[in-house]
């Protein structure tokens, strides 16, 4: 496979990017008054204004030949088909058939006993062990067993349905607020973990037993649930078998909220929420799956974070959700991005010298105003910025056009500037513009929607991780740490296991005494 530098069109590209230099947003609307209609794409619910990105036709036809280099349809055509396109782990990567019209049969029949029991617990109709009725569900689980749910649960819960607890982190404070005010005899603990081993899960979901036991003694395991691509060791854990939900081995952890990991969020938002959620990812599929490069959003959006990053040499993005339910996307992104996308090797082992994943942050707007936005209008790095907003909502119209106003103006500002006046401050007041982003319209915030966006990023991240040469479904560089944890804790648990490689001086002054076990709050 060729590396991003080795294609043909790379050259021209730095040639187009040195003349690019001269460019300012200001002068290329003047140059095409239509710009904005001329960079602008709509897939289903989703609306790509890339107008104030620093391109111009010819890099975006520069892009397009990359891409067509890179063979991008035959990837694309590859991922749809259920082929091997995460070699490290000879593994497919079978996200899209979470949503599609044709599921994976042990896969469809994990996501429909996961969207009973979701309507069962929201109808009040699971028991406990000692026959009261189940009103709390605790979700334990990190990284993509946790942001995708708490995601979802965030945008689109209706108010209905189990009070909802996500236990992620693994310090006292997180297990205490997990059950707080909680009765264990009333409560289901959810243990999510694609791999089941993931040291903060099984921390947890050993305090929750006890948790459970307290009051229900050898009756908590019937208060278990799991959903896992390791089934052996949930019910070695003390999972009932008939309560572990089935994860697919092919589908990344990072991709997965589309399949029964989402227990709590379709608690929180209803079977008729969740299906719409995946029909919004299926029409973004068939999107990505059959849109020419000129108007396919997934391929333009990766090919403009390469033209920012390889070429222009802006390494971050901020993403800014002018919506407060959206408040959890820039983690997920930063999962899916920078866990994806964040190598120095290719997939075939070749060192890369170009960069690659960008180091993405952001917040929501218009608090991200009062934030780090001044450093996008005035600071000394480029930082590109990624605005999503809604078109409609079903609040007061005046809450909605001071949202809607704000993110524009920020586009605004960051493409054109405006000079300082002419007072003592001018220089200091002056804003240069040039600063590119993109907006992502959605038509409202509702699940057709979020799915499609998420979709559209996924895809994003699968396309950019073609253009440079990277696996975007491994994660090698995680195990060093954890690897590295084990020995650590051992010590600081007084256990005599293999001793640490290296004993960092630090260790000496960590440890010391508190509570014993976990009896709630
Ligand atoms: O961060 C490493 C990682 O493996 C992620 O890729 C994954 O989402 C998370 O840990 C949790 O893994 P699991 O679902 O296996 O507990």
């Amino acid at each position: 496979m060729a590396l991003l530098t080795e294609h043909p069109a790379w050259k021209e590209l730095q040639a187009e990017s040195r003349r690019a230099g001269e460019w300012h947003l200001r002068d290329l609307f003047a140059a095409d008054p239509a710009r904005e209609t001329h960079y602008m794409r709509t897939a289903g619910p989703l609306t790509l204004d890339f107008s104030r990105e620093r391109l111009t036709a010819g890099a975006l036809q520069l892009l397009r030949d990359l891409a067509e280099e890179a063979k991008w349809r035959d990837a694309r055509d590859a991922l749809f088909a259920g082929r091997i396109v995460n070699p490290s782990e000879n593994r497919a990567a079978r996200h899209p058939a979470l949503r599609g019209p044709v599921k994976v049969d042990s896969i469809a029949e994990s996501q429909a006993k996961m969207l009973e029991l979701a309507e069962d617990l929201r109808a009040g109709k699971v028991k406990g062990a000692t026959g009261k009725t189940i009103r709390n569900l605790v979700h334990v689980g990190i990284g993509g067993s946790d942001v995708g749910p708490r995601l979802l649960e965030a945008v689109l819960a209706d108010g209905r349905g189990p009070r909802l607890r996500f236990l992620a982190n693994a310090d006292a404070a997180s297990l205490r607020a997990a059950t707080r005010g909680l009765a264990s005899d009333e409560t289901l603990v959810m243990l999510a973990s694609k791999s089941f081993g993931t040291a903060e899960m099984l921390r947890n979901g050993q305090s929750l037993r006890e948790w459970l036991a307290v009051a229900l003694g050898p009756k908590a395991g019937a208060h278990l649930l799991a959903a896992t691509a390791a089934p052996a060791k949930a019910k070695a854990f003390g999972v009932a078998e008939d309560r572990i939900l089935p994860l697919d081995e092919a589908v990344g952890g990072r991709f997965s909220l589309w399949s029964a990991v989402s227990l709590a969020a379709a608690c929180a938002m209803g079977r008729e929420n969740f299906e719409a959620l995946l029909s919004g990812a299926a029409e973004m599929d068939a999107h990505a799956a059959a849109a020419p490069a000129e108007t396919n959003l997934p391929l333009i959006s990766a090919l403009t974070g390469i033209w920012n990053i390889n070429l222009l040499g802006f390494t971050s993005r901020a993403l800014l959700p002018y919506a407060e339910p959206l408040a959890l996307l820039p983690l997920y992104l930063q999962q899916l991005e920078m866990e994806s996308l964040g190598k120095s090797v290719s997939s075939e082992g070749r060192a890369l010298d170009y960069a690659t994943a960008p180091v993405v942050f952001g917040a929501t707007g218009t608090p991200a105003q009062h934030a780090f936005m001044q450093a996008l209008h005035q600071g000394t790095s480029v930082m590109p910025a990624e605005i999503i907003l809604a078109g409609q909502d079903d609040g007061p119209a005046a809450h909605r056009a001071l949202m809607q106003a704000n993110a524009l103006a920020q586009a605004e500002a960051l493409a054109f500037g405006a000079d300082g006046g002419t007072g003592p401050l001018a220089a200091q007041k002056k804003c240069g513009g040039n600063r590119p982003s993109s907006i992502l319209l959605l038509e409202r915030l509702d699940a057709r929607a979020l799915g499609a966006l998420i979709a559209f990023y996924e895809h994003r991240v699968f396309l950019q991780g073609l253009l440079w040469g990277v696996n975007p479904f491994d994660q090698w560089g995680v195990e060093l740490g954890k690897k590295l944890a084990a020995p650590l804790q051992a010590v600081l648990e007084g256990r005599k296991d293999s001793p640490p490689a290296r004993v960092p001086a630090l260790l000496q002054r960590l440890g010391g005494k508190g509570r014993e076990g976990h009896k709630g709050p």
